[in-house]
């Protein structure tokens, strides 16, 4: 019997449009686009099993085989390191990993700089390099609140449109990585499934826009 390939896509809109360059590349599974909160799909002539992940959780499903392909954002794979192949850059979902402050900001270098984030590792690294002493804090959301209030200096966040920092009078003091999504594999299963993964490859690479 064929083994379906198991892709864990990303729930929401970056997902929907991902799913969009499947479907475009010929893996289509049409049930997907009911309005229901299954989160499992599958085209049984296709072979393909596809999975709705929160997108932080889609590089831990891959990792440990749950899913032998995914599409996890380059900000979770620098975060967290996954044991994962990252094969290709759909080149959407493009933002930067930044820094940003209040308006005005000024560093003051002989004091421990506060950084509040999602994404310490990320931060760590990035004022290691600098040789920056920092006091990291650690957030889940709504991180452009921690300097309004005080609770830190600046922030290290994912910039998009730039319009949740404007809205709350923050300003980019950095923008230090581009942050795009990726596909990304099992490592057995890139052995394993190797034909089905290059297919994939191919099919995909078709649709990523070119600018
Ligand atoms: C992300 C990020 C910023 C926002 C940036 O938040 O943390 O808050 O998007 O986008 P913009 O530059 O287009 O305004 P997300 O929506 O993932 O929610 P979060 O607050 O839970 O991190």
């Amino acid at each position: 019997m064929k083994r379906f390939i198991n892709i864990a896509l990303p729930k929401g809109r970056l997902g929907e449009k991902v799913y969009g360059m499947f479907e475009a590349a010929g893996f289509e599974c049409r049930d997907i686009k009911e309005n229901s909160r299954k989160l499992i799909f599958e085209n049984s002539e296709l072979g393909i099993r596809y999975f709705w992940v929160k997108p932080s959780d889609v590089a831990i499903y891959v990792e440990r085989g749950a899913a032998d392909i995914g599409v996890a954002g380059k900000d979770i794979l620098l975060e967290y390191s996954p044991d994962v192949y990252e094969f290709l850059d759909l080149n959407v979902g493009r933002c930067h990993m930044a820094v940003a402050a209040k308006r005005g900001f000024v560093d003051d270098k002989s004091k421990t700089l506060r950084v509040a984030t999602k994404f310490t590792n990320i931060a760590k690294k990035y004022y290691s390099s600098l040789g920056r002493d920092i006091d990291i804090i650690h957030l889940n959301g709504s991180i452009e609140l921690a300097p309004i209030l005080n609770l830190s200096d600046v922030i290290v966040d994912i910039v998009e449109t730039g319009a949740t920092l404007r809205e709350n009078n923050l300003e980019v003091v950095e923008k230090f990585e581009p942050i795009s999504a990726r596909l990304i594999a099992n490592k057995s299963s890139f052995k394993f499934l190797s034909d089905k993964i290059e297919e994939i490859r191919t099919g995909i690479s078709k649709q990523i826009a070119k600018d």
